[in-house]
């Protein structure tokens, strides 16, 4: 396994369509392998493939909140239903480090994808996973959590992080 480098906004590879794996093979494990190591030691609870520059429907989630992991992963993963009902959490996000915003999403979701052993599986979540899997599918589709958000508030959210970056590129001799 090895450690993958997140980029972060306003990289325009954020933006591109992924595409869908058609031949799963060792490679995509050991890409799923390198996605959840490289998501532990952010560390954040949901990562897609994209986020390492890799422009693939791969998804690696864990939301368990103890010290047992219980990693998730969808490959080529597709929502196909969603509930009325909404709820919100604040959401953030390892390619707009430190910032946070409230977003209201279905509050539930049903996910058809390929596990880790390439088995067609259906999974309905609730709650916070439920929120990550519709978080992940979105930057699979190259859209943010900014997106979701009033113009003011995602430009507000892009000149942080802009200054963020500036001032880490600042040394001090
Ligand atoms: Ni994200």
């Amino acid at each position: 396994m090895s450690l993958k480098k997140i980029i972060t906004i306003p990289d325009p590879i954020l933006r591109e369509k992924s595409k869908a794996i058609i031949n799963f093979d060792n490679k995509t494990k050991k890409l799923m392998d390198d996605m959840l190591e490289t998501m532990y030691a952010a560390p954040g609870i949901g990562l897609a493939a994209i986020q390492i520059g890799i422009a693939k429907r791969v998804v690696v989630i864990d939301v368990s909140k103890d010290q047992k992991k219980s990693p998730f992963f969808f490959v080529n993963p597709e929502i196909i239903w969603k509930s009325e009902s909404k709820g919100s959490y604040e959401e953030g996000c390892l390619s707009i480090p430190n910032q946070f915003a409230l977003i209201e999403r279905p509050e539930k979701c049903k996910v058809k994808f390929l596990d880790y052993n390439g088995k067609e599986s259906v999974l309905e979540a609730g709650g916070i996973l439920s929120t990550c899997i519709q978080h992940e599918v979105d930057h699979l589709n190259g859209v943010l959590f900014i997106d979701h958000l009033s113009k003011l508030k995602k430009s507000l959210i892009e000149k942080k992080v802009a200054k963020q970056k500036k001032e880490q590129e600042r040394i001090v001799v």
